[in-house]
């Protein structure tokens, strides 16, 4: 099974089957952390609603259109990260993330998206990474924003959570852009 290594105690690791009750229960543990800004979070009521999403997102990594990882820290799920999907054409793709909320506090996640744009622009040879924060969630808006992102604009309405669409703020990194970010 993939698995790449962003530190010493931080690794991306795809999921199967056999992790779908781990997976049920980091996110039953944190529904009320997440549910305030992850739109998925109140349908997943069973450990067996995960299969199907675990077989597409296996078959995601399989189709080279990017891969939705476990966050694994010190051997824990901690949370989860990846691409929406690649955009080969115009050479792009979005990353999305959450973290259970005991492990939040740690720069866990910057470390985690910091190695997802290397992944980006170093395998995939891609030109642009993108990742949309939802206006008033400041704690996702600082992943981008430590790692040099340009904010470049707000989609109106841009997501429906539950019983209300919320603005998305759009930040945005090129690859000339990265490199000079971590030269820097
Ligand atoms: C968004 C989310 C992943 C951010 O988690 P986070 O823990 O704040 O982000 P990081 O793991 O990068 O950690 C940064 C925090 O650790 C601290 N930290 C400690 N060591 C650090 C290090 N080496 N590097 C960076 N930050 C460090 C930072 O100061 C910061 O804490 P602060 O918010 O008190 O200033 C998390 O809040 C979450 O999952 N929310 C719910 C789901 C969600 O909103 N997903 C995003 C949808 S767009």
């Amino acid at each position: 099974m993939f698995e790449h290594q962003v530190t010493e105690d931080i690794s991306l690791r795809l999921v199967g089957q056999k992790d779908a009750e781990e997976l049920f229960a980091v996110v039953d543990g944190s529904r009320e952390h997440l549910r305030e800004w992850l739109p998925w979070v109140d349908s997943m009521t069973e450990v067996d609603q995960y299969g199907p999403i675990i077989h597409a997102w296996l078959q995601q990594f399989a189709d080279e259109d990017g891969f939705q990882a476990g966050i694994m820290y010190k051997g824990h799920l901690a949370g989860f990260a990846g691409f929406h999907t690649v955009n080969y054409t115009n050479r792009q793709t979005s990353i999305g993330y959450w973290l259970a909320h005991e492990y939040q506090g740690k720069g866990i996640m910057t470390s985690v998206v910091s190695s997802l744009v290397d992944y980006a622009f170093e395998e995939y040879d891609l030109h642009r990474v993108e990742i949309r924060c939802a206006m008033g969630n400041t704690k996702s808006q600082a992943v981008p924003e430590r790692l040099g992102f340009k904010r470049e604009g707000v989609i109106r309405d841009g997501e429906f959570l539950y019983d209300h669409y919320h603005d998305l703020i759009v930040y945005g990194m090129l690859e000339d852009e990265w490199k000079k970010c971590k030269k820097s």
